[in-house]
């Protein structure tokens, strides 16, 4: 039976992922790297490293680690500056009240964001109380799409991984959750999650009652 509900947040919960999206093709630009839709996708959903990883594979040079550091500080600069005028206007539409109602369901509720910047952003739209618990994106070693930061959630819930769903806006998010047991539905377009269970445009679109068996509990 469904136990629990792990939401990603940066492009579920919060209109960020074009956010991150700008501030690293701002730092493509000034590098002179070369930045598409292609680039875009599989930076989606990935950890601050990993990205960068990917913007550099077609930099004119390459970068020691000291450098890569320092590219690092300047894009979460960029994209920090952005989120420290955010509040609640920020949240996706039904973002709120889809939380709310996994948790009237009698559900669990987990934060799987590989972003670091995830307490500074939960507590900007006003929803940090609504989590049971967020997992600390500073100590997952393997980003997204290696089920780590999945697993740590439902550990950290008290829940056995099975008994969850994951919610997720990025290829490598919905691959992150499949490869940790879980059942994944994908927010967006079905051609960018095509993986996923199913696929909802958006949070306002979530019935969780749909998930949930009224006999038996609930069933994924
Ligand atoms: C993810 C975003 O949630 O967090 C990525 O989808 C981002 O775009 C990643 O790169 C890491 O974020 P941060 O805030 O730790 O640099
Ligand atoms: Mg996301």
């Amino acid at each position: 039976p469904l136990q629990a509900v792990i939401f990603d947040l940066d492009g579920v919960i919060a209109d960020t992922a074009v956010v991150h999206r700008a501030a690293w093709e701002r730092l493509a630009r000034e590098i002179g790297a070369p930045f598409d839709e292609d680039i875009a996708a599989r930076m989606k959903g990935v950890d601050r490293r990993g990205s960068l990883d990917i913007l550099l594979e077609r930099a004119p040079r390459a970068y020691g680690e000291q450098e890569k550091c320092e590219l690092e500080a300047r894009k979460n600069g960029y994209y920090v500056e952005r989120i420290e005028s955010f509040g609640p206007d920020q949240l996706l539409p039904g973002a709120r009240d889809a939380v709310e109602s996994v948790r009237a369901a009698g559900l669990r509720i987990g934060l799987a964001s590989a972003s670091r910047n995830a307490p500074l952003l939960l507590e900007r739209l006003g929803i940090a109380p609504l989590f049971d618990y967020i997992v600390d994106a500073a100590r997952i070693e393997r980003s997204k799409p290696d089920p780590e930061i999945f697993l740590a959630a439902a550990a950290g819930l008290g829940v056995p991984p099975e008994a969850c769903l994951g919610v997720e806006d990025a290829a490598a998010g919905v691959d992150s959750i499949h490869a940790a047991g879980m059942v994944a539905i994908g927010m967006g377009r079905r051609e960018d999650l095509g993986e996923a269970d199913i696929v909802l445009p958006g949070l306002i679109a979530l019935r969780i009652a749909d998930f949930v068996d009224n006999k038996n509990g609930a069933t994924a």
